[in-house]
């Protein structure tokens, strides 16, 4: 499938990104696409018109367009657990198959639904809201309420997910359970964490009127306590970290109002609507899962940096990790061979100008070479404007550095460049905005899947560590032998000192 990279890659091996600006200058504009607020520009990735023809050449053979089209009307892209994944349903009417259909109603049914949960909470005299969940359960909620809440939000919203009972104590002991109710989020409703974790916080609500749910499982929930009237759905068509823009997200809707919890969903609409029907060469998404294919396929770039140079972002690093290499971390095709090429790299990251004084340095004078999403934001909303420029100019500077490096007769003040970036730029954090965002890292992790011709939608890699946890469970409560020797020996140390 990713036949002609490697010879598009030997061709442009001693050809810098600086060379191919110079050389082509008009691809700082032709390399640069946009969607309603969202500006990308691919211009200071390390390949030519020539190579970009190859990749655009393997989409076709791909047939990504035919592949998004059946993302959003419902086909069976997660074979390996025989469902769809329509999470494009949960937000829009980007599709007239009648499963999409069908989905978009249950979904604006819940939505619905939320709404009144939420206005009956309003008038309450609630002040305090506890998330319980993990992963995809947690992960888009904590990045959204983070980036998009307001200060003077109805409600402050809190989030546990971590097993560890430092989690629990650390955000219940600022709160007030008279003020307080919680909302417990899985999508299968046994998640371990979650249920240890639900079962502090209900405890500590001791007004079980107070309790929310959301899952797929009402029989567990029912069994946990929540009765069906505090109870939201979730369906099997939607993966848990596609999941933020379902009932998964009250949350969100409680931080933010109800009606800005649906400029999110209209923003990733628009997206949708954009990655399955524009071109793919004015098309963001697929330029973007091109470019990744490029990045790890023909460069062989093991690691990839997401930096948002917004505060209000910092989350979103977090948040790509789950979506991106709990998608494509995979090395067998969805037919069951091998894949014979490298998949997902190593996603991790930060908010700048933070990271610039801590791992930036590798990011320049590093033997790796590190592929770099840049996120900026061109609207501060804050009245600090020199700081909004020094922040501009350190994104403008760093993509540039980068790119370019700078020489010198010192090697320990020579700054090899051509590092490749792409810059994301929205108008400003608006729920609309960072809908887009997200659901163009979406699309774009899904056309990846498909020129690697793995399953993005399955996870069953996290499996066993937690078949393991829950036999060793026994072990450590000294009930049990563990079967492996390291496990026992480590088991005796944890008794001896814990
Ligand atoms: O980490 C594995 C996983 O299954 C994720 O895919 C999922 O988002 C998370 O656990 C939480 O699952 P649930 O929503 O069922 O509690």
């Amino acid at each position: 499938m990713l036949a002609g990279l490697d010879a598009e890659a030997r061709r442009l091996a001693s050809t810098t990104i600086t060379d191919l600006i110079r050389e082509d200058p008009a691809r700082a504009s032709d390399f640069a696409l946009r969607c309603g607020g969202l500006y990308a520009n691919f211009a200071r990735q390390r390949y030519g018109r020539a190579a970009l023809d190859a990749l655009f050449a393997i989409g076709e053979r791909a047939e990504l367009m035919v592949a998004m089209r059946r993302l959003l009307d419902g086909a069976l892209v997660n074979p390996t657990e025989g469902r769809a994944a329509l999470h494009s349903a949960l937000r829009g009417d980007n599709s007239t198959s009648q499963v999409a259909v069908e989905a978009r109603a249950q979904a604006v049914a819940a939505q619905a639904r939320m709404r009144v949960l939420i206005e009956q909470l309003e008038a309450s005299d609630v002040t305090d809201i506890v998330s319980v969940g993990i992963g995809g359960s947690d992960l888009g909620p904590r990045l959204m309420v983070d980036a998009l809440a307001l200060h003077d939000a109805r409600f402050k919203v809190h989030f546990i997910s971590n097993v560890d009972g430092n989690a629990a104590q650390r955000v219940l002991a600022g709160l007030d359970p008279k003020r307080s109710a919680a909302i417990v989020i899985s999508k299968t409703f046994g998640t371990q964490e979650t249920l240890l974790n639900g079962g502090i916080v209900r405890a500590w609500l001791g007004n079980d009127e107070r309790l929310y749910a959301v899952s797929t499982n009402a029989e567990r929930v029912a069994a946990f306590g929540v009765p069906p009237e505090r109870t939201l759905p979730m369906w099997d068509w939607v993966g848990g970290r596609y999941s933020l823009w379902s009932a998964v997200g009250f949350p969100i809707a409680l931080a933010l109002g109800m009606d800005r919890f649906l400029e999110l969903l209209d923003g990733a609409a628009a997206m949708d609507a954009h990655a399955a029907t524009a071109a793919p060469r004015g098309n963001i998404a697929v330029w973007h899962a091109l470019t990744a294919v490029w990045n790890r396929n023909a460069l062989h770039a093991a690691t990839q940096a997401v930096l948002p140079y917004d505060d209000r972002l910092k989350l979103l690093p977090a948040y790509l990790q789950q979506l991106v290499m709990e998608s494509l971390g995979k090395s067998v095709r969805i037919a069951g061979g091998a894949v014979d090429v490298d998949t997902v790299p190593v996603w991790w990251g930060g908010a700048g100008t933070d990271t610039q004084h801590s791992f930036f340095q590798a990011l320049h004078q590093g033997t790796q070479i590190v592929p770099a999403d840049f996120i900026g934001v061109l609207r501060a909303d804050h009245p600090h404007a020199q700081n909004h420029a020094a922040l501009l100019a350190n994104l403008l500077a760093q993509t540039e550095a980068l790119a370019n490096g700078q020489d010198s007769d010192d090697p320990h003040r020579h700054y090899p460049g051509n590092r490749p970036s792409t810059l994301l730029l929205l108008d400003a954090v608006t729920p609309h905005a960072v809908g887009m965002l997200v659901a163009l890292y979406e699309h774009s992790v899904y056309l990846q899947s498909v020129l690697w011709g793995i399953n993005a939608f399955d996870q069953f890699g996290v499996e066993l560590g937690k078949q393991v946890a829950s036999r060793l469970l026994p072990a450590l409560q000294g009930d049990a032998e563990a079967d492996d020797a390291v496990t026992r020996a480590l088991l005796r140390e944890f008794s001896q000192r814990g």
